[in-house]
């Protein structure tokens, strides 16, 4: 039986039988000789810059075809036989953007090759993969009201003091605030309900693929379903959940849930009591929360739901964290790299409230964060802004720890959370100079090749900020 880290020390049940064979089932090596490893600091800086260039040359290259009104189709080769048509650049995406008005929104981002292994077969899970930073996470499941006569009202994150978040970064035994956080007996529900059912189904997942769609802000996009392995379809838990006013708004559309709660590969969950106003926000607990979600889970993968998956999870599991024995993935932003960029571009789109933006950057600045040096050997990340619209980890506790800190900034400061990734993880990263967390920040084109883009809803809901 699987060993299972960090969690809740829950013994798993094994309910299933093509569970409790997962990963034996797995053949021996994977081409392991296919793999290229190349350091990640060496000749970074290098790399940036022939990005950079080439970039540059690309983009005005597309300008040019976007100014003549061409249109364009991209018909490029992807990995193993994967064609990926008409992709499109982000900018153009954005769900809470104005629609284009100049050329800078022009931009194209183009996918690259990824080399995956050619099928799920004889894929096996490296030999002691998970033998990295060993260390008990416990989660503040109910809070005490402090005292009789303050204003206490139960939230969902929890009310983390100052004291509790400092201490809250080492890697160490320690129970830390991550969500899903109580009130005393007698109080309403802080949010995120769901039913029984699905919290038994999604209690046995060892894999997990989720997304959300909440406030009706997007279409539900089905994963290409070809390619996609009998294995996976088997064994992988694919979970979009959604809220009821989603649900029915699908319903209305043709796509109702089947009898066994399924639209195609996608279980849908229903998620009751939204334990935030900001739709945003609320997307934030599946995306950074999926080791509490599933408890059981040893590997997950967040899918934003602008993105329809077109590689094998399983795949992307081996090319993303085995073969660069990285326990995290997250692509770097296509376009900035520094926090300070990002703070400007959140501000000038008006994504979110300025006050609320220049505290959470005051506070950052006094607590540590600098301005992102491509030219420093020392910078301990490729970028410092991610672009967080997909996201492959295994539940290990280094993994699971940054996934509750990131989640404990956007319960904390603003739902914007490139503003807070790389604070997150260079506190982490001092905090535990000994602890090694593997991220494999990974680049935008690798992103783009796994999942074709949409444009969000073009009518966005209210915007509760
Ligand atoms: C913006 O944020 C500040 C600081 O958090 C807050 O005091 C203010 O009420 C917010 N403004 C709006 C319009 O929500």
């Amino acid at each position: 039986m699987m060993r299972l880290f960090g969690n809740n020390n829950e013994q798993l049940p094994e309910r299933r039988d093509t569970v409790s064979g997962f990963f034996k089932s797995f053949r021996k090596t994977v081409h392991g000789s296919r793999a290229v490893r190349r350091g990640r600091r060496l000749g970074r800086t290098t790399r940036i810059k022939f990005s950079c260039l080439f970039l540059t040359l690309t983009t005005s290259f597309l300008l040019y075809l976007a100014v003549f009104g061409l249109k364009v189709n991209f018909h490029g080769k992807i990995g193993n036989s994967i064609s990926v048509t008409e992709v499109q650049g982000e900018h153009l995406t954005s769900r809470d953007q104005k629609p284009p008005t100049n050329k800078h929104h022009r931009k194209q981002h183009l996918p690259c090759d990824v080399e995956f292994a050619e099928s799920v077969t004889y894929l096996v899970e490296p030999e002691g993969f998970m033998n990295v930073a060993q260390f008990s996470l416990e989660f503040v499941e109910t809070e005490e009201r402090q005292s009789e006569t303050d204003l206490y009202k139960p939230r969902f994150g929890g009310h983390q003091t100052l004291e509790e978040r400092e201490k809250s970064f080492y890697a160490t035994n320690q129970k830390l605030h991550c969500g899903f956080v109580k009130g005393p007996p007698g109080y309403p529900s802080t949010g995120f309900d769901l039913d029984e059912k699905d919290n038994a189904y999604m209690k046995i997942c060892k894999v997990a693929v989720s997304s959300c769609i909440f406030g009706s802000s997007d279409f539900l996009r089905r994963p290409t379903s070809k390619q996609i392995s009998e294995y996976s379809k088997k064994n992988v838990c694919f979970v979009m959940f959604v809220d009821e006013q989603t649900l029915s708004k699908l319903s209305a559309e043709g796509n109702t849930p089947d009898d066994k709660g399924y639209i195609g590969m996608w279980k849908i969950v229903v998620v009751r009591n939204l334990p935030y106003k900001d739709m945003r926000r609320t997307g934030k607990v599946p995306k950074f929360l999926s080791h509490r979600l599933f408890p059981s889970a040893r590997y997950s993968i967040w899918l934003d739901s602008k993105m329809r998956l077109q590689i094998d999870p399983m795949l992307i599991i081996e090319y993303f964290l085995w073969r660069k024995k990285s326990e995290y993935a997250i692509s770097n932003h296509y376009d900035r790299h520094c926090v300070w960029e990002e703070v400007q571009q959140n501000k000038r789109l008006n994504k979110y409230n300025h006050t609320a933006i220049d505290e959470q950057f005051a506070f950052y600045q006094s607590d540590g964060l600098v301005k992102f040096d491509p030219l420093n050997p020392n910078t301990p990340l490729p970028s410092y802004v991610p672009e967080g619209s997909f996201i492959v980890r295994a539940h290990t506790p280094m993994s699971n720890l940054f996934s509750c800190l990131w989640f404990n900034e956007v319960d904390r400061f603003t739902s914007r959370d490139q503003l807070s990734f790389a604070y997150t993880y260079l506190k982490l990263w001092r905090t535990n100079q000994d602890v090694p967390f593997n991220l494999n920040m990974f680049k935008d084109c690798e992103r783009r090749s796994l999942a074709k883009l949409f444009r969000h809803r073009p009518f966005p809901p209210p915007n509760i900020d």
